[in-house]
Formats: C-alpha cells, sequence, structure tokens
C-alpha cells in the first residue's frame, strides 16, 4: 500500500503533483475563470465580506499564514491568520460580515473545531477548506472546499499542505473574481500559472538527489535554522516544523528581517541555515534584502543552504549549498519551494534512524484540546 515507497511520506511526496492537479479539477472553466459553486455562502453574502479571519493549527497554519498574503493582495480585504488554538480565547471581534475560513486535512482537530463554533457563534460565515470528506469541522462549517488530496497517512503533513495551499489561491481568486476587486489581468495570468503548477512541483521532485545527499551530511548537527520573507517566511516555518516533528531536531523559522533584532546572536560556525530566496523578478527589493540577510550571516560563519529561483545569479555566489526551484509568481512560490523542505527533513528523519510515518509524541489527529 506504500506504493514501492519505503514510506507513506515518501508516497505522499511524491504524489504532490496528481494531489494539486485534484484540487484544482473542474474549478477553472475553459474560459479560466473560477467555478466554486460548491462554495454554498451565497455571493451577494461574499460581495459584503468586510473581514477575513483564518483559524488553523500546525502546517495547516502555515497555509493560513500564506493565504494571507493572497487574499489582502488579491482582495483587499483585511485578513488576520489566528493559531485555532489561541482564537477564541482572545474574544475576537467578529459579526455576520466577517468570513471564517477553518483550514483542517484531518476535519476532526478539536482546537480549530473550537474556534470554528466560537466563530459561527458570534454570527460569523464559516468555510472549511479540509480533507476528509464527512468529518466533522466541514460538516458544522456554513461552506466547504474539499482539497481532494487523497488519503494522508504519514503523519508529517505534505500534500495536504500544498492542496491547502491551492484551495486558499482558489478562494482568494474566487473573492476578487465576485467582488471585481483587483479583477484583471494579473489574476487571470495566475489562474493561468496555478494550472500549470503541478508540473513545476514535478520538476522539483525530480531534482532531489543532492538534497537528500546535503541532508545526510547534517544528520550529526543539532540546530538547523530557516529564513525566509514575504511568503517564504511562513515556508521557513513549514521547513522548521518539518524537521522538529520528524528528525527531532531544534529548528526554527525566522522571518529574515528580524534576524538584526536577536536571532543573529545564534549564528556560529558551520550553523545550517536555509533560506528561501523570493523571485528577483516581481517584488525585487525583498530579493535584494534577503541577499544582504544571506551575506550578513555568512560573514558569520552560516553554512548557508539556499533555496532560490532557476537562474538567479544574485544570490548564487552565497550560497554554500544552492537549491534551485523553477519561477512561479511570488505569491505561488510556496508550492514549489516547500518541497525540497520536506524531502530534507524526510532524509534527516531517515538518517537519524527515526521512525518517519509515525514520529515519537504525534497522532494524525489531534482531537483533544
Ligand atoms: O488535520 P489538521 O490539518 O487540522 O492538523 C493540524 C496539525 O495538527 C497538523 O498540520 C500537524 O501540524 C502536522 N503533523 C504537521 O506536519
Amino acid at each position: 500500500e506504500k506504493g514501492g515507497y519505503d514510506y507513506f511520506m515518501l508516497k505522499e511526496i511524491a504524489e504532490q503533483p496528481k494531489a494539486v492537479a485534484d484540487t484544482l479539477l473542474g474549478r477553472i472553466d475553459a474560459s479560466g475563470s473560477l467555478r466554486l459553486d460548491e462554495i454554498r455562502i451565497p455571493v451577494s453574502v461574499l460581495r459584503e465580506v468586510d473581514k477575513v479571519v483564518i483559524v488553523a493549527c500546525g502546517t495547516a497554519f502555515h497555509a493560513g499564514m500564506i493565504a494571507k498574503y493572497a487574499i489582502e493582495h488579491w482582495t483587499r480585504i483585511p485578513c488576520e491568520t489566528e493559531l485555532a488554538s489561541e482564537f477564541r480565547y482572545r474574544d475576537p471581534i467578529m459579526d455576520s460580515r466577517t468570513l471564517v475560513i477553518a483550514i483542517s486535512q484531518s476535519g476532526e482537530t478539536m482546537d480549530t473545531l473550537m474556534a470554528l463554533r466560537h466563530a459561527r457563534e458570534q454570527g460569523a460565515k464559516v468555510l472549511a477548506i479540509c480533507n476528509t470528506n464527512g468529518s466533522t469541522i466541514p460538516r458544522e462549517s456554513d461552506a466547504v472546499l474539499y482539497t481532494h488530496a487523497g488519503p494522508e497517512v504519514a503523519v508529517a503533513s505534505t500534500k495536504a499542505f500544498l492542496t491547502q495551499l491551492v484551495a486558499c489561491y482558489l478562494v482568494a481568486l474566487y473573492l476578487g473574481q465576485v467582488r471585481g476587486t483587483k479583477w484583471g489581468d494579473e489574476i487571470q495570468a495566475v489562474i493561468r500559472e496555478l494550472s500549470e503548477i503541478g508540473t513545476q512541483v514535478d520538476e522539483v521532485l525530480e531534482t532531489m538527489e543532492p538534497v537528500r545527499e546535503l541532508a545526510r551530511t547534517l544528520a550529526t548537527k543539532n540546530t538547523v535554522l530557516f529564513l525566509g520573507r514575504h511568503v517564504g517566511y511562513p515556508v521557513a516555518l513549514e521547513g522548521a516544523l518539518k524537521l522538529k516533528e520528524l528528525a527531532y531536531m531544534h529548528a526554527e523559522g525566522f522571518a529574515a528581517g528580524e534576524l538584526k533584532h536577536g536571532p543573529i546572536a545564534l549564528i556560529e560556525d558551520d550553523l545550517p541555515v536555509v533560506v528561501v530566496v523570493p523571485s528577483p523578478r516581481g517584488r525585487s527589493v525583498l530579493h535584494d534584502k534577503i541577499v544582504s540577510n544571506i551575506q550578513e550571516i555568512r560573514a558569520r560563519g552560516a553554512r548557508t543552504i539556499v533555496i532560490a529561483e532557476r537562474g538567479d545569479e544574485a544570490v548564487a555566489p552565497y550560497a554554500d549549498h544552492l537549491i534551485e526551484i523553477p519561477p512561479t509568481p511570488t505569491l505561488l512560490q510556496p508550492l514549489v519551494a516547500t518541497v525540497p523542505l520536506q524531502v530534507f527533513a524526510c532524509e534527516l528523519a531517515t538518517a537519524r534512524g527515526n521512525e518517519v510515518d509515525q514520529p515519537r509524541n504525534l497522532a494524525k489527529s489531534v482531537t483533544v484540546e
């Protein structure tokens, strides 16, 4: 049932191109517009939404952090992403014009369920993004968009994450479409790129051998840091989470701009630091800033492991290890940038002799608060 792979996690990583294609299936029509009638919240209600709040845990929370950038950019609706376990305890402000998006692979995560119940009590509309048909979270929501990733068995979430991202982009673009905000060439182009993203994920998977080799050489390290900016920041957090849960290593993700506010003190000789670099096209200011961050940490001895767009010559000289990913629009980059981090964590776990599919102390669904 592992389809010839040693672990479910490896199988699920490999299934990602198909999984993202399945999330898109039937949701983009021939003219390139989105068909999301399955979101049974009336368009009139979606047009009136004045705030979006995303609640989720763990990896799904990282998808939600990325969704915030997409929703605010494409729809201009203010959006917050909050850890489901914190949400209801701070007395959040919501009303009937608030759209709450609950993201959950299993649909059974108690923290997320309690957050959505609280939101509905306040009159908010709740849309679930979920992978498990008929599970509790979609049943208790006003609407659901299923990710259709197929069953995810490994405790560490991989294909569910990529498909949650695709579903979030679809929701963001759909809100843009029904509200007419910023609806134009950029959104059309992104829908086109999104419909081909599976091919790019496949390309990344084809080039993972050097990442596996690198991971094996780091098996005796105690700490790995991850840096990113913009949507690369949640990707860095996701890379760190994967490494914690699978390799049981001290791993931390930072927003690269925060380095100088404290974390740079952690840098010491030969400390591996993974840096997710945004495209040199698009938000080039961010690109230049992260290149200087890489120079700063390298000057202090860090071993830089750089994930950058193919052909990014400005960053290459400062990369001790360069992991190239295909060009994508900035907001979609997490779909390709996360894959090497999944492979990296899986290989490190194997090299350290850990149980990949069933890490210690963890359960696939966390059904207690
Ligand atoms: O089923 P859910 O998406 O609600 O689960 C949320 C988290 O428990 C989950 O993503 C967890 O962080 C994973 N083990 C991460 O790989």
